[in-house]
């Protein structure tokens, strides 16, 4: 029987815990606060932002919103930047990716400060995942890590093969994955016999941003597959980088999309606010 992992309960589940530690820590007079810097009106990114916020509201932590004109120049983006880094009322700031062409998403990045950065994407946090020193780390990954866990998915001594070596995902959910004692394999576009390798992993971690890409080929019988991917088909319906009716029946317990990987990351990130108390 194929195991369905349900991140949309257990990111309620995490939510819930968080909400407690946060009524804690005020009773200790400790409040948080999460600035959320937003450029242009994407409509998917708006979305992504409001739902943070809701998460902010649901758990007790105080959100402060920044809704920015599509032509805001980069000069004004950093300036409001170095503000919140100064401001001792705020513990996070996360800055809505993608930006508008005109504004270097890189230099933007490594202007918040890396104790700030809950979204774990500055160099410094990178680096401190890299070599296992205390540091935010970048929540989809850390997603996955929670979802295995809480499936009650071993990790030391699986094989461990991740498509997509993106900063944000792959890259990370190596370190992750290692640190987890998982022997880990990271493929990519330029990688030979993907179908091969994949079927090495016992768990098979998908960013590749293609949607139904893998199919049953690619997938080790009793494998556990996780699907980062997002898209919508031509019936306005979602779907991931997996082929899922086609990979499911053949799999221990693979994610859904909706419902998998995506909650998480906004479960991760109330939690990287949280921890950011222990980090300042
Ligand atoms: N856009 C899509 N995903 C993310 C994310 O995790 N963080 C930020 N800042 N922007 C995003």
């Amino acid at each position: 029987m194929t195991r369905i992992i349900d991140g949309k309960a257990i990111s309620a589940q995490i939510k819930e815990e968080l909400k407690v530690r946060v009524s804690e820590l005020k009773k200790e007079g400790k409040d948080i606060c999460l600035a959320v810097i937003q450029v242009g009106s994407d409509p998917a990114s708006s979305v992504y932002v409001n739902n943070k916020k809701r998460a902010c509201e649901f758990i007790g932590i105080r959100s402060l919103s920044y809704e920015l004109e599509e032509n805001t120049s980069e000069e004004k983006l950093l300036e409001m930047i170095h503000e919140l880094n100064d401001r001792a009322d705020v513990n996070g700031i996360l800055v809505q990716l993608p930006l508008p062409e005109h504004i270097n998403e890189d230099k933007i990045l490594k202007a918040i400060h890396p104790k700030k950065d809950v979204d774990g994407f500055h160099p410094q946090n990178v680096g401190a995942l890299c070599i296992g020193e205390l540091g935010f780390v970048s929540c989809t990954p850390a997603g996955i890590i929670q979802l295995l866990k809480r499936s009650g998915v071993e990790i030391e001594g699986k094989e461990c093969v991740i498509i997509g070596r993106s900063n944000i995902v792959g890259k990370p959910m190596a370190m992750l994955l290692l640190r987890e004692n998982g022997t880990v394999t990271v493929t990519h576009s330029r990688t030979r016999n993907l179908k091969e390798v994949c079927r090495r992993a016992d768990i098979l971690v998908v960013a590749i941003g293609k949607p139904k890409m893998i199919t049953k080929e690619y997938v080790k019988e009793g494998a556990v597959v996780i699907d980062v991917g997002i898209h919508r088909n031509e019936n306005n319906k979602l779907c991931g980088d997996v082929d899922y009716d086609d990979v499911a029946p053949i799999c221990s317990a693979i994610t859904p999309v909706p419902g998998g990987v995506g909650p998480m990351t906004i479960a991760m990130l109330m939690h990287n606010c949280v921890e950011s108390i222990k980090l300042q």
